[in-house]
Order: structure tokens, then C-alpha cells, then sequence
């Protein structure tokens, strides 16, 4: 394109005149170079500059004359909140034709699961376990998000969340830094590809940057303070990982690390992130996160937007403090231009790996909406990974699969409710596009009398009803008695073979700002449930949620559960084709599940305390509770399948290693049911004794089979010498010699195990 050849050529002219350089960073990227010389301060301010529109993705205008006259003046150097061909190419016109030195725009958004083909929330999506599942439905979504013309990516989102109070626990991979690393990997992968510059890849963002997840109370944006131990340990990997995996840009938290809010804070910007990890992409901060740093109490906006230029941000989202201080800062002497100069670099270069620099209309090509956005192949894809993440939590009498002409009560205020099949923060899908659980048990078992009853609402408490609302009609409040809608209910479940219930929570009752302290079934859904068992019907319960559920009541019926979490826009298909066993559950729990809001945080990677409890019972003086157990409900990596399976004969393939050697695992795993079935093979390292308190242990490997009804499989798992290696007390990553003791099985309570020594 023109605009590369043109400042090219000045570049070289600018060369010519100044040979008096003082020494700075230099990008190696020539284009980027040549524009930063000709770009005045207020020119590189604005590229810092990140605003959206307004008015949504699916309704809003392209731009408003605010943010239209200050693109023309070179004041911002991103958008979000806009999308289509025709509305990206109007928005880099005003760039590319008005502003002086033409530098196109970013265009993000939040891709969270799914652009158009939305496909169950990330939390879920995590239940899989399969990694090349999860690549290719990042594929996807870079796919259709780039063909809508976008860019840039708001994703992955990988805090590790141990508190299911917290309602963005949805957004995440759940509760393991190990798992955590492998997902964050695959969803860099998935969006980038491997040329960022093809128009059918994205820049991703990897957040949020850090320890977000750890929000005490699980309240949302409360305070966070951790150790630096527990963060190198268990909440950074994942961050690492996708640095590691080459993820092109990073957005800070809300929250504060050591008492200084992430998007100031130097040490995790900068000697963090670029020094320790190598980090060479960009910083956004979160929305208006670098303006709420006066909230937080570190001084007035122009303090806390010099702090965040210093600690290493680079672009400030919304709350336009860079815009409307930086060039006092510089002109006070409290920041220099050449801090403007890196961030501005930084942008710069994004916008040079992305194509945009080239090409500022790389992403607005007209045909390609239709051609590649809500495809049957999308919608298939989305379908196949929404059943893998379904996690079959207890199946008394093997009441689930279903027979296909069975008479079925189809019950519940979310079985028959198209707005709460997406799930949170799917800002880009239609609601209406998506499959209720209704449509797909008629679509997939055609000879099967489904009949309907709504039986409950999901609460019948108004004014939670209306904060979960805020984005639109999601609980509906009958105007019918609730006497009369459970009545209706019995009376069809006591006419049917068998009930199949949809309950749980609605889609808003997770995400952002969607906090809880109670996280059980709501009351008006419990009682139903009670009724429906009364019956004496066998009765399944599709129960759907952002976030792991206290569920003790209702894990002691005589039911089935299988969780579905929010399935995504093909939710009704793919929950029928589990429920009539076209394919067999074989989702796994990314986060434990507590049996009351006492218990949390939970998790499984524990330590042993210097009193540990006796298995199973209660002693004064040990580490306990006096009214629960200090077991979870549900440990994580649980899941149950049609089919069942063994494990034996674990052998390791050395008994002894050196520092730099790998060990393999094998154990063999038997299909001892009378169907096919996915499991994944779980592998737990405990290491026995070491210079800091280990947790019992920690999962280091993990494997997905499918095993034929009768089939036996040896499976091997590798440990790799980095996998023995943790963060010592001064920070350095190390492997202590002495004994290791492996775990293998089907959840993190696997008990098959043997042991080796490192030397
Ligand atoms: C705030 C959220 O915390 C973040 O995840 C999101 O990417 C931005 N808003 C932009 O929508």
C-alpha cells in the first residue's frame, strides 16, 4: 500500500538530515521506524488512544461525531464495538483519508466463545480437555471475527479462579495452572495461525494481566493480595504460556498486585512481562482501568496515567487519561516523550504484523461475510465441542441415555428459553439463532413425544430478576401462580416415561459483575425438582451455569445430572444428542465444586497442613470443619460416562532420573461398559519433600481416549524435567532432588500410583 512506500521514503530522507541519534529502542521493523520520525507528540498520544463508539456491535453506528472527529485528528489508534466489512472500511477511511499521517486503525472486540457461531463458554469449553478441539473453535472464531472485519482479539481470558462465587469464573479455564497453560496456548494458536498478517487471523490478548481470578469474596473487582510464591506457582503459568506461545498483545486487570493496581504497576509490566518472560507485543489497559487508579487512591488522572505510561502500558482503553494528560506530564518533566515514543512503537508495530500497514483494508472485504461466518461447518463444530464439554455428574439407574421414542416431560424455565443458550459475554452472537433444548430433542429424536411444561422460573425474586435483565429479557417472571406452573408440571411428568428437567442458572447470572454468595439452584427450581422426584418418574436434570454450583441436595436424589453449562448457539442439538447417546459424555470438571460457600476457595492442589485430617472422620486439633467434610462435593478432573472404566498396571519406565531426563507413565485403561466412550487420562505429581510447602498434588500430564465397548488401551504420559520443577522461595524455577510419586486415574483423587527418585 501507499501509506508504506510513502513514509519509507521520508524515513530514508529524515535519515539523511539527522545523523545526531541518541540512543533509544529501534523497532527492526523499518515501516515503524519511518513513522514514529515523523509523528509529532500529540500524534503518538492519540495512537494510545483506544475508544469504542458505543451503541454494541449488533446495533451501534459505525462511529460518533466524537470519536469520527478525533480519528480524524489523529487521536485514537483503536476502536472496539465495531464490526462489519462496510462499517470497518467507513471507520479506516477516516483515518486513512482524513488524518495526517493515514496510520490505520485496530479494530477489536470480544471474542470470547465464538464470534457469530458462539460456542459454549469458555469455562465449559475447558470440561473438553482436547486441545486440537479447542484450537480449531479459536480457528473458527478468528475466521468469522476477521471476516467481519476484526483484527484484534479480547481473548484469551486465563485467570485461574478458585473461588466459583466469582462470576467471571465463566470466562476461564477454571481452577488449574497446568490445564490453564495448555488452553491459553491452543487459543493463541487458534486466533493467530501461524501468519498474523493472513486475513483470516487475529492479534490476540491475553488477560486478564493478573490475578484477576483471585478477587477476594469472589466479589467482582475487589481487592487481590497474594504472595509471590502462590502467584509463580499457580496463578502466572498460564499468563507464561500464552507470552510463550507468541500472543501478540496483553490487557491489564482492574485489580491491584502488591498494592499497586495492574495497568500502574511496573513491576508486572515491566520487569515482569517483558523482562523475565520476553514479552514484545503491546499493553492495553482494561475499560477505564488506568482512570479508576484514582478510585483505588493513587492520585488525580494525570498521576495515575503517568504512572501507567511509566510502568509499561501502551494503550489506554476509554477513559482517554493518556489523550488529556500525557503531553502536560512531558512538558512537567514527569514523563519523557521517548516513554510516548516506545508505546507508540509498540502499537505501531501490531498494526505492521496484523497487515494494516499494508494494507488498511486487509480486513473489509464485503464477500466474505456470508461466505464464512454461521456456516452448517461452523455450526457443526461449535455442536461437536458443546458435547464434549458436558459433564455427566451422576447417573442413577443409568437413567440417561434416553430411548428415542420414549413419552418424555420436557420441564423447566430454561428448557424452552432461546435467550439463555449463549451464555455470558457472547456480545457479538445472536441470541436468536440459538437451538432450545425443545427444538434439538425434536430435531434429534423426531420419534420421541416431547412435551413442554415451564414448571418454574429460574427465580421468583424480582429484583434479582431485574439486575440479571440488564442486557435484555433473560428471567421472565410467569404471570401464572407458581402453584399452578408446578401442578402443569407434575400432572405431564406423572403422564410421561420419563422427565428430563432444565434448570439452573440463567445466562447473566454469571460473567462481569455477576457475583454470588449463594451459588445453589434458586429455591423456586429446587422445589420443582423435589416435586418432579416426587413423582416417582425417573428424572434427568440438564442443569446449565456459569460457574461450579453447591448441589448437595440434589447429587442425594435419584436422578441423573448431567451439567451442560451455556451451551452456545447449537445448545438444544448438542444436549439431545448426549441425552439419546449419539454421543457418549466424556466432559471433565476444570474446577471443583464445593458442597457449601463455607468451603471456598476450594481446589484440589492443597497442601497437607502440619495437621492433617483423618480420612474420612473428624479429630479435634486437625485441620477440619465441624459441619462438613473438608472433601469437595465434586473434585476436579471428575466426570462420569454411559460406559465405565479401569484403570491398572501403572509402570514407569525408569525408576530413576538425572535432572535432564523425561520419564514415562503407562497405565492400562479398560472399557469395562457396554458402550464407546472418550476418557481422559489424568496424571498428578506429587513432589514428597522440598525446600517449600508442596501441594498433595498437581496435575503434570493428561491424555483423551476413546476406548471401543470391551477395549483395552496402554496409555503413556511423559514427565518432562520442567514439569518437576516449581518456584523456589528466591523465585527461580527449580527441580529439588528426592521422591516423586505419580498418580494416575479418571479425577484428581486418582489412587493408582508408583514413584521415582530424581537425582
Ligand atoms: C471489560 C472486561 O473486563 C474485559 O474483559 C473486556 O475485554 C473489556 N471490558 C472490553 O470489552
Amino acid at each position: 500500500m501507499i501509506v508504506r512506500k510513502y513514509v519509507f521514503a521520508i524515513f530514508l530522507f529524515q535519515l539523511l538530515l539527522s545523523c545526531s541519534s541518541k540512543e533509544q529502542t529501534q523497532s527492526n521493523i523499518s515501516e515503524v521506524e519511518a513513522l514514529l520520525a515523523q509523528m509529532t507528540l500529540e500524534e503518538k498520544i492519540g495512537q494510545l488512544n483506544l475508544l469504542t463508539p458505543g451503541g454494541g456491535v449488533a446495533t451501534g453506528s459505525v462511529v460518533s461525531e466524537n470519536v469520527e472527529a478525533k480519528i480524524k485528528a489523529g487521536q485514537v489508534g483503536g476502536l472496539f464495538g465495531v464490526a462489519g466489512p462496510e462499517r470497518v472500511r467507513k471507520a479506516q477511511e477516516l483515518a486513512v483519508a482524513h488524518s495526517r499521517l493515514k496510520i490505520p486503525l485496530l479494530i477489536g472486540s470480544d471474542v470470547i466463545h465464538g464470534y457469530k457461531t458462539t460456542y459454549p463458554i469458555p469455562l465449559g469449553v475447558s470440561c473438553s480437555w482436547d486441545m486440537r478441539l479447542i484450537e480449531q473453535a479459536a480457528r473458527m472464531a478468528a475466521t468469522e471475527a476477521t471476516a467481519d472485519g476484526v483484527m484484534w482479539n479480547f481473548s484469551p481470558m486465563v485467570d485461574i479462579a478458585r473461588d466459583p462465587r466469582w462470576g467471571r469464573i465463566a470466562e476461564g479455564a477454571g481452577e488449574d495452572p497446568y490445564l490453564g497453560a495448555a488452553v491459553a496456548a491452543a487459543m493463541v494458536k487458534g486466533y493467530q495461525g501461524d501468519d498474523l498478517s493472513a486475513s483470516n487471523t487475529m492479534l490476540s490478548c491475553v488477560k486478564h494481566l493478573a490475578l484477576y481470578g483471585a478477587s477476594q469474596a469472589g466479589r467482582d473487582y475487589h481487592t487481590v493480595d497474594m504472595s509471590k510464591l502462590k502467584m509463580f506457582n499457580h496463578y502466572l503459568p498460564p499468563y507464561k504460556a500464552a507470552v510463550d506461545a507468541g500472543v501478540a498483545s496483553a490487557m491489564t486487570s482492574f485489580n491491584d498486585i502488591d498494592g499497586v493496581p495492574a495497568s500502574g504497576n511496573k513491576w508486572l509490566l515491566t520487569e515482569l512481562l517483558r523482562g523475565r518472560w520476553g514479552f514484545d507485543g503491546f499493553v492495553t489497559s482494561d475499560y477505564t482501568s488506568v482512570n479508576e487508579m484514582t478510585e483505588h487512591g493513587l492520585g488525580d488522572l494525570q498521576t495515575v496515567s503517568a504512572l501507567a505510561l511509566k510502568a509499561g502500558l501502551d494503550m489506554d482503553m476509554v477513559g482517554e487519561g493518556f489523550l488529556t494528560t500525557l503531553k502536560e506530564s512531558v512538558e512537567q518533566g514527569k514523563i519523557t516523550e521517548e516513554e510516548i515514543t516506545q508505546a507508540c512503537r509498540r502499537v505501531l508495530e501490531a498494526k505492521y504484523r496484523s497487515g494494516l500497514l499494508d494494507d488498511p483494508y486487509h480486513y473489509s472485504d464485503g464477500q466474505r461475510p456470508k461466505r464464512d461466518i454461521l456456516t452448517a461447518e461452523n455450526r457443526a463444530l461449535a455442536r461437536k465441542l458443546a458435547t464434549r464439554s458436558f459433564v455427566l455428574l451422576k447417573n442413577h439407574n443409568s437413567i440417561l441415555p434416553l430411548k428415542r421414542d420414549a413419552k418424555i416431560a420436557l420441564i423447566g424455565p430454561l428448557a424452552d428459553s432461546r435467550k439463555n443458550m449463549l451464555g455470558t459475554w457472547a456480545p457479538t452472537g445472536n441470541p436468536d439463532l440459538a437451538v432450545t433444548i425443545l427444538e434439538g430433542f425434536k430435531n434429534v429424536a423426531p420419534n420421541a413425544e416431547v412435551n413442554y411444561a415451564k414448571g418454574a422460573n429460574v427465580t421468583d425474586d424480582e429484583a434479582l430478576a431485574k439486575k440479571v435483565n440488564v442486557f435484555g429479557p433473560r428471567i421472565v417472571i410467569d404471570k401464572r401462580s407458581t402453584e399452578s406452573m408446578l401442578q402443569e408440571a407434575v400432572h405431564l411428568a406423572k403422564s410421561s416415561d420419563v422427565v428430563v428437567a432444565v434448570v439452573g442458572e440463567a445466562t447473566e447470572m454469571s460473567g462481569e459483575s455477576a457475583s454470588r454468595t449463594d451459588i445453589s439452584i434458586p429455591e423456586s427450581q429446587k422445589k420443582l425438582i423435589r416435586a418432579l422426584v416426587a413423582t416417582g418418574k425417573p428424572v434427568a436434570l440438564i442443569l446449565m451455569s456459569g460457574r461450579p454450583l453447591t448441589i448437595p441436595e440434589e447429587m442425594d436424589l435419584p436422578v441423573a445430572i448431567l451439567q451442560v453449562w451455556h451451551p452456545g448457539v447449537e445448545a438444544g442439538n448438542a444436549v439431545a444428542d448426549v441425552v439419546f447417546g449419539h454421543y457418549n459424555p466424556s466432559g471433565k470438571l476444570t474446577a471443583t465444586w464445593p458442597r457449601n460457600v463455607g468451603q471456598i476457595p476450594i481446589y484440589y492442589s492443597i497442601k497437607h497442613t502440619g495437621r492433617p485430617n483423618p480420612e474420612g472422620g473428624y479429630e479435634k486439633f486437625k485441620t477440619n470443619y465441624l459441619d462438613v467434610p473438608n472433601t469437595p462435593l465434586l473434585p476436579f478432573g471428575y466426570g462420569l460416562s454411559y460406559t465405565s472404566f479401569r484403570y491398572s498396571n501403572l509402570r514407569l519406565d525408569k525408576s530413576e532420573i538425572g535432572a535432564d531426563e523425561s520419564i514415562t507413565i503407562t497405565v492400562t485403561v479398560e472399557n469395562v461398559g457396554n458402550l464407546a466412550g472418550e476418557e481422559v487420562v489424568q496424571l498428578y505429581l506429587q513432589d514428597v519433600v522440598r525446600s517449600i510447602t508442596p501441594p498433595k498434588r498437581q496435575l503434570k500430564g493428561f491424555k483423551k481416549v476413546m476406548l471401543e465397548k470391551g477395549e483395552r488401551k496402554a496409555v503413556s504420559l511423559t514427565i518432562r524435567p520442567d514439569d518437576l520443577k516449581f518456584y523456589n522461595s528466591q523465585l527461580e524455577f527449580v527441580a529439588e532432588p528426592g521422591e516423586f510419586v505419580v498418580y494416575v486415574g479418571g479425577n484428581s483423587d486418582a489412587t493408582l500410583s508408583g514413584s521415582f527418585i530424581l537425582n
